[in-house]
């Protein structure tokens, strides 16, 4: 969407992956803190997001949404006003149908306009926009909707098209919105974090400044996978320029989950200005090889192993775009360090099983 916003994949935190329905503003201060606190927000984590659940079921006698008082008491104007003194921006969930996929606020279908001035009026910086309880009208009827509304309410606000598959928002939401959801919801396991990989692969092409595909938020640091998985899960991410929306408790970060989503040199490739998503370019089995152009002539590789044997894979040149007599320097990304040797034509390494490695490769003969 040209609204000016996400040039590159949005980063921040959700309170859905590991919170659900039990927010109040307490935690979200917290989280606000701790993303300070923890350095996260230097590595870019900017976008603090509320996500279902944080609205009475019943609007005000204007028709505006009112924050639940049990567990938003000062309103989300303050709250925002509090997000903002950290740096950090404040994002909100609402749902292009009468009522949310938790049914327990209302949804902004025939509010729009209000909502969009509400929300600019809060100082809402980032609009999360889901798809239950609708007329049953199309998503497209309906998302530009808000899209136009957001516009006119004169406040820059990033917009999260939620919207996974009645009509494959990736075909229509770069006119749309920010980033559009290309698979249901993720949940904190290996075969769900895989396959939504897989399935917003499909959708590469339509990536770009301004529009990214969304495979949902990250599940790191919320205990249902090993290392090694959310290893992957962010390394995917990061090449599959998704954007990075962290969704475990901040508050209680462990140092293992730090040493993942504050992966700085991985950041970079999920950053990086040219904004192409990376595809798979080489499937054996198991062996998956991925690969994306960076800026400077450079190359982000993964080796992604997603069998149960240690086995040895390659990367070949002339699968990612790299002349194949090329000699060529490789930077593990995950060991922060460049490899001794340099490379012509391919590069092998072995990988363990549920395990990648990835690389940032630059040709320099
Ligand atoms: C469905 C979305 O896909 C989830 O990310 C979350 O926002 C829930 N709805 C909230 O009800």
């Amino acid at each position: 969407l040209g609204n000016g916003l996400a040039s590159t994949p949005q980063m921040g935190w959700s309170s859905w992956n590991h919170f659900g329905c039990s927010i109040d503003e307490e935690m979200i201060r917290e989280t606000a803190d701790a993303l300070v606190s923890t350095g996260l927000y230097k590595h870019g984590y900017k976008y603090v997001n509320i996500d279902d659940c944080w609205a009475e079921l019943s609007r005000d006698d204007e028709g505006k949404l009112v924050p639940k008082k049990s567990t938003f008491p000062s309103g989300m104007k303050a709250l925002a006003d509090y997000v903002h003194s950290k740096g950090l921006k404040l994002g909100i969930y609402s749902d292009a149908g009468y009522l949310t996929c938790s049914k327990k606020m209302p949804g902004s279908l025939g509010f729009e306009e209000l909502d969009a001035k509400t929300f600019a009026e809060w100082g809402i910086d980032y609009l999360k926009y889901d798809n239950c309880n609708t007329d049953g009208s199309k998503p497209t009827a309906r998302y530009p909707v808000m899209t136009r509304a957001l516009m006119k309410a004169g406040r820059p606000i990033f917009f999260s098209l939620c919207e996974w598959g009645d009509l494959h928002p990736a075909l229509w939401g770069s006119t749309v919105g920010n980033s559009w959801r290309t698979t249901n919801d993720i949940a904190d396991n290996w075969d769900s974090m895989i396959s939504r990989a897989d399935e917003n692969e499909v959708y590469a092409e339509y990536a770009r400044p301004g529009g990214w595909n969304d495979p949902d938020m990250l599940e790191i640091g919320n205990g249902g996978m090993t290392k090694d998985e959310y290893i992957i899960h962010f390394s995917l991410w990061a090449i599959s320029k998704a954007p990075l929306i962290i969704g475990n408790d901040v508050r209680n970060t462990s140092k293992e989950t730090m040493e993942i989503i504050a992966n700085k040199e991985v950041i970079a490739v999920n950053q990086d200005k040219l904004g192409i998503q990376a595809k798979k370019v080489r499937m054996e089995g198991n062996l998956e090889v991925w690969a994306g152009p960076l800026s400077g002539y450079r190359v982000a590789l993964l080796l992604l192993n997603r069998g149960p044997d240690r086995t040895p894979m390659t990367g070949y040149w002339d699968d990612i775009g790299i002349p194949p007599s090329s000699t060529v320097i490789a930077r593990d990304l995950w060991k922060h360090k460049t490899l001794k040797e340099s490379f012509v034509g391919n590069l092998t390494e072995t990988v363990d099983p549920h395990s990648c490695k990835m690389y940032i490769l630059k040709p320099i003969a």
